[in-house]
C-alpha cells in the first residue's frame, strides 16, 4: 500500500503554494490526506485540495456527527508522516502548548507519525522569542523543522519567513519518510572553509560554502546514521539530529576530528581545509604602517592523510578533491597517496560544480581503480550517491571479517 500523507494548511499568505506541493506527492504516488484551519480557507479552497487529493478536506470539528468513525481519530492513525505548510506562529504556539480546539490542532495532537513543521510568518513575528521558544519545544519534542527562507514577504520586507518552495518541502518529506539503511553507522563528515588568523580582524581562507558536506550529514541523519560535523565557518544550518561541532582554524579542525575518529565506523572529509596557517597571529590588529607586504607561512596537517594512516581495516574514508588543472591525474594521485577508499573528484573550474551553488559535477575514484562519472546533480543527490557507496563498501567490509573470522 502506498504510503499517507497528512498536509496541515494553517491561515498564512504562503496556503497558496501548499496545493503545488500536494500535486508533487500525489505525482510520486503517496496518498494525501489534508486538514485545514478556518483562517487557511481565506487563501486556498478545500474544493482545490479535494480535487487534487482525490480525498474530502477536514475542517469542521462538528460536520462528522453522523459518520460512523471519528473522522480525527482515524486520519490520524492512517497517516505514515504529517506536515504542517504553511505553519503560523499561531498553529506552532498552540501545538506547542497541547491546545487542541480545531480540526487541524485536534488531529495533529492524536499523530504517532514523524511530523515536519514548515514555519512561514513576518520576520518579525519568526524572530518572537516566544515563537523561537515554541520551535524549540517542538524540536526537543521530535518535531522536524524547515527553516524558513529569506526574500520577499508579502508583508513588504525582505528578510527570513519565506517557506520554502514546494519542491524543497516535498524532497524533505521524501528524505524523512525513506528507508534507514545507514542505521548503526557513525558517519564523521567534515564541511566548509577553515580560517588562518593573522590578527584579530585578517585571516586566510578558502573558497567553500559547507553545502555540501551539509547535504552529507543531512542525507546521513535522514537515512538512520549516526552524524557528527566538524565544520568551519558555514552559513548553511544542518538538519536536526546532527551533532554540529563548530571550528574555526585547521588545527581546531584536526584536534575535534581527532576526538571523534576513533568512533567513527566512515570519515567523509568534504571540507576545504586551508593548507597553510601564518606562522605568527597577532594578537592585537597590526596597524598597515607596521604591516610587512610579506606573509610568513607554516603548512597545517594534512588530516586526511593522517586519518588513512591510522585508519582500522573496518573504517572506510572518503575524501574529496577540487581541482582546476591534471584533474583525473592529481585525484588518482591524493586518492593513493592518502590511502582513501574513495575520492569525489570536483572540477572546480566546470559551470555548476564546486562553490556555492547547489549543484556539482563529481567523478568518484574507488581504490579498486574503478571510476564513476557522474551527470550534474543536486548536492542532495550526489550525497546520496557518496552515501550508497560508502554502505556497499561497510557492507563488504563487514562481510570479509565475518569470512575471516
Ligand atoms: N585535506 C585535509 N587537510 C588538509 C588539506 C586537505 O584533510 N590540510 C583534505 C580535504 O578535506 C579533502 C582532501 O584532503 O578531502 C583534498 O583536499 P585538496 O585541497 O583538494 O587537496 P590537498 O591535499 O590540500 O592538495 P593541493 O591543495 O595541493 O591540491
Amino acid at each position: 500500500m502506498s504510503p499517507s500523507v497528512l498536509i496541515g494548511i494553517s491561515g498564512g499568505i504562503a496556503a497558496y503554494k501548499t496545493p503545488l506541493l500536494v500535486r508533487l506527492l500525489v505525482q510520486s504516488g503517496i496518498q494525501t490526506h489534508v486538514v485545514m484551519t478556518d483562517a487557511a480557507m481565506n487563501f486556498v479552497t478545500p474544493l482545490t485540495l479535494a480535487t487534487l487529493t482525490g480525498n474530502p478536506v477536514c475542517h469542521d470539528m462538528w460536520g462528522e456527527r453522523d459518520r460512523p468513525s471519528v473522522e480525527h481519530i482515524s486520519l490520524a492513525d492512517n497517516a505514515d508522516f504529517a506536515v504542517i505548510a504553511p505553519a503560523t506562529a499561531n498553529i506552532i504556539g498552540k501545538i506547542a502548548c497541547g491546545i487542541a480546539d480545531d480540526m487541524l490542532t485536534t488531529v495533529f495532537m492524536a499523530l504517532r507519525c514523524p511530523v515536519l513543521v514548515c514555519p512561514s510568518m513576518n520576520v518579525n513575528m519568526f524572530r518572537n522569542p516566544i515563537v523561537q521558544e515554541n520551535l524549540k519545544k517542538l524540536e526537543g519534542l521530535g518535531y522536524h523543522l524547515m527553516e524558513p527562507e529569506s526574500g520577499y514577504l508579502a508583508c513588504g520586507w525582505n528578510a527570513e519567513g519565506r517557506m520554502p518552495e514546494p519542491e524543497k518541502i516535498a524532497q524533505k518529506i521524501h528524505s524523512l519518510m525513506g528507508p534507514k539503511d545507514l542505521a548503526g553507522e557513525h558517519i564523521l563528515v567534515t564541511a566548509g572553509p577553515t580560517e588562518e588568523p593573522l590578527d584579530p580582524v585578517r585571516f586566510i581562507t578558502n573558497r567553500s560554502s559547507g553545502k555540501m558536506g551539509v547535504a552529507i550529514s543531512d542525507r546521513a541523519i535522514a537515512r538512520g546514521a549516526k552524524v557528527t560535523l566538524v565544520a568551519g565557518p558555514i552559513r548553511v544550518q544542518p538538519a536536526c539530529g546532527v551533532r554540529h561541532i563548530s571550528v574555526r582554524t585547521a588545527l581546531e579542525m584536526r584536534d575535534r576530528v581527532m576526538d571523534v575518529f576513533r568512533d567513527a565506523t566512515v570519515v567523509i572529509k568534504a571540507a576545504a581545509v586551508s593548507d597553510f596557517r601564518p606562522t605568527v597571529t597577532e594578537t592585537e590588529k597590526v596597524k598597515k604602517e607596521e604591516m610587512t607586504p610579506t606573509i610568513v607561512l607554516t603548512k597545517n596537517p594534512d588530516i586526511l592523510a593522517e586519518l588513512g594512516r591510522i585508519k582500522r581495516e573496518d573504517q572506510i574514508i572518503v575524501g574529496f578533491a577540487a581541482e582546476t588543472q591534471d584533474v583525473l591525474q592529481n585525484g588518482r594521485t591524493k586518492l593513493r597517496k592518502k590511502n582513501l577508499d574513495m575520492l569525489v573528484l570536483n572540477d572546480v573550474s566546470k559551470p555548476g560544480a564546486g562553490f556555492d551553488c547547489d549543484t556539482n559535477i563529481v567523478r568518484f575514484l574507488h581504490r579498486s581503480g574503478d571510476e564513476e562519472q557522474m551527470e550534474i546533480m543536486s548536492k542532495d543527490k550526489v550525497a546520496d550517491l557518496i552515501l550508497d557507496r560508502v554502505r556497499t563498501m561497510r557492507t563488504a567490509a563487514q562481510y570479509q571479517r565475518n569470512t575471516s573470522a
